[in-house]
């Protein structure tokens, strides 16, 4: 089973932003735990601060395997393009933020993702991407 966590921008500064917010793991660190933990899963990890890249790499994946975590960041309540690319392919995509952002500002209660996501995994911390890895094994 080939599953991809794709993580959109400021999300290479985890453990170091916000930690009050985001925690103080690294994702890195994060990813070699989950990793460990499911030693039968072609788990795979991608991040970009670039919305086209995120684009193509979903476009790359999105035929073929068989899940994508997406935390597209501040993306998810910005992009059209996202959105649709959610809707264009045909891997499931479960939508994933580590804060809640239904307690924060007002313009994180909008994602152009969700009304396509298999399901949306929101304010559980990093623990959101096992729990959306889960959802894709269960
Ligand atoms: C986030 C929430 C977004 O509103 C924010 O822009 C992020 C991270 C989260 O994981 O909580 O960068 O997606």
């Amino acid at each position: 089973m080939k599953i991809i966590i794709i993580n959109g921008p400021n999300l290479n500064l985890l453990g170091k932003r916000e930690p009050t917010i985001y925690g103080n793991a690294s994702f890195e660190e994060y990813f070699n735990s989950l990793k460990k933990q499911y030693p039968n899963i072609q788990l795979e990890y991608f991040q970009s601060n670039i919305e086209g890249e995120l684009i193509d790499k979903m476009h790359e994946v999105g035929f073929d395997y068989h899940g994508i975590i997406l935390n597209a960041a501040a993306y998810t309540h910005t992009s059209v393009g996202i959105g649709d690319a959610v809707k264009a392919i045909e891997t499931p995509v479960v939508e994933v933020h580590i804060s809640n952002v239904y307690a924060r500002e007002e313009f994180r209660q909008h994602s152009y993702i969700s009304p396509n996501a298999a399901g949306v995994l929101v304010g559980f911390g990093l623990k959101g991407y096992q729990l959306a890895l889960e959802s894709f094994i269960k």
